[in-house]
């Protein structure tokens, strides 16, 4: 999906996919200039032109120049163009493509990039509430340094709330609490090598950022396909699988009854492992949550769970639920990288678990993204099909037959919208529906409409009326 861009006088190939934004643009200006296809002494084109040919924002180009500018690949002098810099080519600066703090979002007015909740609906005074009583009431031991696998208070309030909100089997002593789930995946891909496993599955499509951790760790990624009944349990050939059962990401289908009986079976007659992602399984919306799959095989099946959609990703608490043979390899391998988690932070989640506050907050998040979910829906435009409505912060919208998701995406940020794309889900490039991820979640309660109604503007205008 890269792209051309093109600019009077010029006619620059720039490998650029729309949905990595200002980090991509400036990898692939700095790739056009290394490898000479913007030579020294080129005047480059003024931020204005740029931005308006690519369809991003033009403080992203100003960024991009100036990140260019700082780094030697291009130069700047009062009253005259921008030019590209002559660059040694035997001390490039170093590209930008490490690890990312977190998943990129393009600069946009409006954030309908989906992957957060409402970070301003954080309950802080719930939270501080429940800081307050702990710092109140916990005895000094508390602040020594921790077990590796997580508070005993925090276990055993997880194992209480999985079982009742998830139907998890989920005793305190087989819980380890990680710093989130990519944080747990890591740990599990590591526990993996350690046993000799050189692969790992995962469906496909699925979230990139996720399957990263997986190669990481020095696994093989195979991607698995997913029908309209979630991940084709007949395809899997290795020894471990990653599944989203309860709302597939980015499909947001649910596994059907039959796959999830033959998943779990798979599991038990080969000695595969199943690791459950329930990311965000508390927001089902119009029918009874979808119990964990855990429960059909615990000792085969490991669960993970986070609070990055139910609270907030800053507060990077996940846990694994995981079958008896793994807790003491899992605890290891978290010693050996020199994890010890944060107590206090566990105790005050414990608190919110134990008092309700954590189901109120969890209770309400869930009537406000139905109701975000519904408007929407409501107004989505004819020929523009979304699935996987039925739970979750997002919503996959499939376009109509003559659309790409590279035009939606560059028609939303010309409206200011951030959006992502189905595209760079799929594990190969190719013949793929063309479909759009819209994270209805995401922004503060008075920006939704007017996100919604910014994005209605960019989707209209390829629409022959109203859905
Ligand atoms: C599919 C999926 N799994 C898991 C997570 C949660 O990851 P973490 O707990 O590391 O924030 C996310 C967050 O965006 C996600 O989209």
């Amino acid at each position: 999906m890269a792209d051309s861009w093109t600019s009077p006088g010029w006619d620059v190939h720039l490998d650029w996919h729309p949905g990595t934004g200002r980090q991509g643009l400036a990898d692939a200006l700095r790739r056009a200039i290394r490898e000479g296809r913007l030579a020294p002494g080129t005047a480059v084109p003024s931020t204005r032109a740029l931005a308006k040919d690519l369809g991003v924002a033009r403080g992203t180009v100003t960024r991009v120049y100036a990140d260019l500018t700082t780094e030697g690949y291009l130069r700047t002098s009062q009253g005259a163009p921008t030019r590209v810099a002559a660059i040694n080519p035997a001390t490039p600066a170093p590209e930008k493509t490490g690890p990312r703090a977190a998943p990129w979002v393009p600069d946009a007015r409006w954030d309908l990039y989906p992957g957060r909740p409402d970070l301003s609906s954080f309950p802080r005074a719930a939270w501080a509430s429940a800081t307050r009583r702990v710092l109140q009431e916990a005895p000094a031991n508390v602040f020594d340094y921790g077990e590796v696998h997580g508070s005993a208070a925090l276990r055993e309030s997880l194992a209480r709330y999985l079982s009742r909100s998830r139907g998890v089997v989920a005793e305190p002593d087989r819980i380890v609490v990680c710093g989130g789930f990519s944080h747990a995946l890591t740990v599990l891909c590591h526990v993996l090598r350690e046993r000799g496993e050189t692969s790992l599955a995962f469906e496909d499509p699925s979230l990139p950022q996720i399957r990263e951790n997986a190669s990481r760790a020095g696994l093989r990624l195979a991607g698995v396909p997913v029908d309209e009944a979630g991940i084709q349990v007949s395809l899997v050939d290795n020894p471990a699988v990653v599944v989203t059962p309860a709302h597939q990401y980015p499909l947001g289908v649910t596994l059907a009854p039959e796959r999830r009986t033959a998943l779990a079976r798979w599991a038990t007659t080969t000695g595969g492992l199943v690791i459950e992602d329930d990311y965000d399984g508390e927001f089902r919306f119009d029918r009874q949550p979808v119990g964990a799959l855990q429960a059909l095989a615990p000792d085969r099946i490991v669960y993970t769970g986070t609070v990055s959609k139910t609270l907030a990703p800053a507060t990077r608490i996940g846990w694994l639920v995981l079958p008896r043979s793994l807790v003491e390899p899992v605890r290891a391998a978290l010693t050996a990288t020199g994890w010890r988690p944060p107590t206090l932070d566990h105790l005050v989640l414990a608190d919110m678990l134990d008092s309700g506050a954590y189901d109120r907050h969890v209770r309400q998040r869930r009537t406000t993204y139905r109701r975000r979910r519904d408007r929407l829906l409501s107004l989505l435009p004819k020929g523009f099909q979304p699935i996987g409505i039925s739970a979750g912060l997002h919503l996959l919208v499939l376009l109509p037959p003559h659309l790409t998701e590279a035009e939606v995406i560059k028609a939303a940020l010309r409206e200011s919208v951030a959006i992502d794309g189905l595209g760079r889900h799929w594990f190969a490039e190719g013949e793929h529906p063309q479909g759009i991820v819209l994270g209805y979640a995401t922004p503060a309660e008075h920006a939704f409409g007017p996100a919604v109604e910014a994005l209605m503007r960019a989707l209209g205008q390829f629409s022959s009326g109203p859905g």
